[in-house]
């Protein structure tokens, strides 16, 4: 006789859809040798070299607890950005960080706000402590600058008495659409101080739009923000799990409460304090993706595609009523995207800019 755990699940849960990691992509790994993974954000180039040599000297005291506290890497992120490392707390993935900060701020009775066509997570932290989700329509599709971007305005807006969290994301995924600091900061003076704000900044390294940077310039005025950044996208260490948050050091002692000992793995720690110090290598591979960003957009568009505006790492194609069936071609050809049908999007297919070639094979796949 099955078991059916569905129907003891916290209705909350049972709603929700488990995180869709995209196509399976063991199964491309051991048909297509290599496939070409542009599916989830991955800086194609990899870590830096600096980061896989601290990595192997840790190796052998792999016995040993890591640091709980992370507190070389902290430091290093204070000498890079200036941030205090009594703000820092270290998350495995910037992923548990956000479901960290709804443990911690939201729950039964309470709101939280986002916007439609945000990272999925925000939608399953959120249910997963019982919260309400606000979810804010995204701005319109023929919206002249920003299509499907955050609606700030009506973020803001949609704040009640109850709401104790935002969630938004500069740039976005899955859109890759942004705003710049003078919106944030006219969002921020909107939304009152009691309610936390996380500006999840894990594609900000690959933005080059003026008016757009670090978020963390703002937290002296607005204790009540928090900045959520991640080692997985540009600096190429996703499969070690390792992101951080920068805020006021007492949201950092509310998060300590809860935050499970060692999350930050010392593999982790010490690749992420070797590749912070390697800025030529973020710099150089960092640069190389935003050059094909615009060239694969442009070369998308001239075969006819809507591509949307993206400061991150990826484009957001409109292929219409193909999207299925092009996805199917790449991945017969070894090139794994992402649909975006889990996203409300079906005709959409985002696109990680990977290396040169594997950009090119891309469109080759698509003639
Ligand atoms: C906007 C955004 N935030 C956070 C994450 C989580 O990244 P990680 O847990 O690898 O740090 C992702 C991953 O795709 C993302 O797209």
């Amino acid at each position: 006789m099955s078991f059916d755990a569905l129907a003891r699940a916290m209705p909350a849960i049972a709603r929700l859809r488990a995180y869709d990691t995209g196509s399976d992509k063991q199964g491309a790994r051991e048909r297509t040798r290599p496939p070409a993974e542009l599916g989830s954000n991955e800086n194609p180039y990899g870590p830096s070299p600096r980061a896989v040599e601290a990595m192997t000297a840790v190796l052998a005291n792999a016995h040993r607890y890591p640091d709980p506290d992370g507190s070389a890497l902290k430091r290093t992120l204070e000498r890079r950005f200036g941030v205090a490392p009594a703000g820092i707390t270290l998350g495995n993935g910037s992923n548990e960080l956000l479901v960290l900060l709804a443990q911690c701020f939201a729950g039964p009775g309470r709101s939280v706000v986002f916007s439609q066509y945000a990272f999925a997570v925000y939608a399953i932290a959120t249910a997963a402590v019982g919260a309400e989700a606000i979810v804010v329509p995204a701005l319109p599709r023929d919206h002249a600058t920003m299509p499907l971007g955050h609606d700030l305005e009506a973020l803001a807006a949609a704040v009640r008495e109850d709401t104790s969290l935002v969630f938004l994301a500069n740039p976005n995924n899955p859109t890759g659409t942004w705003f710049d600091d003078a919106a944030l900061a006219a969002f921020l003076a909107r939304v009152p101080r009691e309610v936390i704000v996380v500006l999840d900044e894990a594609y900000l390294e690959f933005a080059t739009a003026p008016g757009l940077g670090p978020a963390t310039a703002l937290l002296a005025r607005h204790p009540n923000l928090v900045v959520a950044r991640t080692f997985s996208k540009a600096y190429g260490l996703a499969a070690l799990r390792l992101g951080y948050a920068v805020s006021d050091p007492s949201v950092a002692g509310v998060l300590a409460r809860l935050r499970q000992p060692f999350n930050g793995n010392a593999l982790a720690l010490a690749a992420a304090t070797a590749a912070l110090e390697d800025t030529d290598y973020l710099d150089d591979t960092v640069a190389r993706v935003v050059a094909d960003r615009d060239g694969l957009a442009d070369a998308l568009r001239a075969r006819g595609f809507g591509v949307l505006p993206s400061q991150g790492n990826f484009l957001m194609l409109d292929a219409g009523d193909r999207a299925a069936a092009i996805a199917q071609t790449w991945y017969d050809a070894g090139i794994i995207v992402r649909p975006m049908g889990a996203y409300g999007l079906p005709q959409m297919l985002r696109i990680s800019i990977g290396t040169r070639a594997e950009n090119e094979r891309l469109l080759e796949a698509l003639a």
